[in-house]
C-alpha cells in the first residue's frame, strides 16, 4: 500500500484496478437507484476489499453536516475520484446541483458509473479538467454549468493538497462565494495541507470562520485527520489579501 500511496499522489489511482474493480462491485451488489445502499456498499469495499482514498463513513459525516448546513443549491467539489463524496453530498442535499472537477479521465468515467447506478446522475456532473488549468475549465463552469458571482453555497475541496490554495483563490478571483458560503478541505492532517490551514488560521474572524474538525484518515481508526469546516465571511475577493 505505501507504493500505492506514493503512485496514488501522481497518478490517482493505486495501480492494482481496484478502483475500477469498486465500480463493478457497486453495480453487482449495490440495489440499483438508492444512494444509501451505493454509500454502504463502496464503505463495505473499502473496510473489507481494497483501501480507497475517499472521504469515507466517519469524515463524510462531517462533509454531510456541512451541506445541510449550507443549504445548498450549488456544490462545486474539487476531486471526484470515485464519486464517493459526490454521492454523499447529493444525499445529504436532495435537491442541491453538484459539480465535481476531476483530473483524471479514468477516475471520471469510474465516478460517472457508480453515480449513474445511485440514480443521481441528473444532479451530479463531473468535468473533467483542473481549476487552474489556464481557463478552460474556469470557463466551463460559467459558459455551461451556471457558475456566476455569488452562486455556490458551498465548496468541497479533497484534490491535490498544494492546490487547496490556490484553487480556492480561482474561486474568490472568480466571486463565486457568498457571504455564508461553506468551504470544507478534506486531509488538511494527512496527507496535509499546511499553506491551507495557515492561510485560515490567518484569516480567521475576519474573512473566514473555521471549525477544525479531529478525526481519523478513511476506513481506520489509528491516524489522525483533520478536517476543516470554513464559513465565508465576505471581505476581499482574494486569498492573498
Ligand atoms: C482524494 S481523491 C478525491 C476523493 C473524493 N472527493 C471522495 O471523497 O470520494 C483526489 C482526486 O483528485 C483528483 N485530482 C488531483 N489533482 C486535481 C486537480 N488539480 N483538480 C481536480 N482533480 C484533481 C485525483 O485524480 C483524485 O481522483
Amino acid at each position: 500500500m505505501m507504493f500505492g500511496m506514493k503512485r496514488l499522489m501522481t497518478e490517482w489511482q493505486v495501480g492494482d484496478g481496484r478502483e475500477a474493480r469498486l465500480a463493478d462491485y457497486v453495480v453487482e451488489r449495490a440495489r440499483r437507484g438508492n444512494a444509501a445502499d451505493v454509500i454502504r456498499t463502496i464503505d463495505e469495499y473499502g473496510y473489507n476489499e481494497s483501501f480507497l482514498i475517499n472521504v469515507g463513513d466517519e469524515k463524510g459525516l462531517i462533509l454531510d453536516a456541512a451541506v445541510a448546513r449550507a443549504n445548498a443549491g450549488l456544490i462545486l467539489e474539487l476531486g471526484t475520484y470515485c464519486g464517493y463524496s459526490a454521492l454523499r453530498m447529493a444525499v445529504a442535499a436532495p435537491t442541491a446541483r453538484i459539480v465535481s472537477i476531476e483530473f483524471k479521465q479514468a477516475n471520471a468515467q469510474i465516478a460517472r458509473r457508480i453515480l449513474e447506478h445511485a440514480g443521481v446522475s441528473d444532479r451530479v456532473t463531473i468535468v473533467v479538467g483542473t481549476l487552474g488549468d489556464g481557463g478552460a475549465t474556469v470557463q466551463a463552469l460559467r459558459n455551461s454549468h451556471g457558475f456566476e458571482t455569488g452562486s455556490v453555497d458551498m465548496a468541497f475541496i479533497d484534490h491535490a493538497k498544494d492546490a487547496y490554495l490556490p484553487d480556492l483563490q480561482l474561486i474568490l478571483d472568480n466571486g463565486w462565494l457568498r457571504h455564508g458560503s461553506l468551504v470544507v478541505a478534506d486531509n488538511v492532517k494527512v496527507p496535509g495541507a499546511p499553506e491551507y490551514q495557515a492561510y485560515m488560521r490567518e484569516k480567521e474572524g475576519k474573512f473566514w470562520h473555521t471549525v477544525e474538525h479531529e478525526t481519523h484518515v478513511e476506513y481506520q481508526s489509528v491516524i489522525k485527520d483533520l478536517v476543516l469546516v470554513s464559513e465565508y465571511l465576505g471581505g476581499p475577493r482574494t486569498a492573498s489579501n
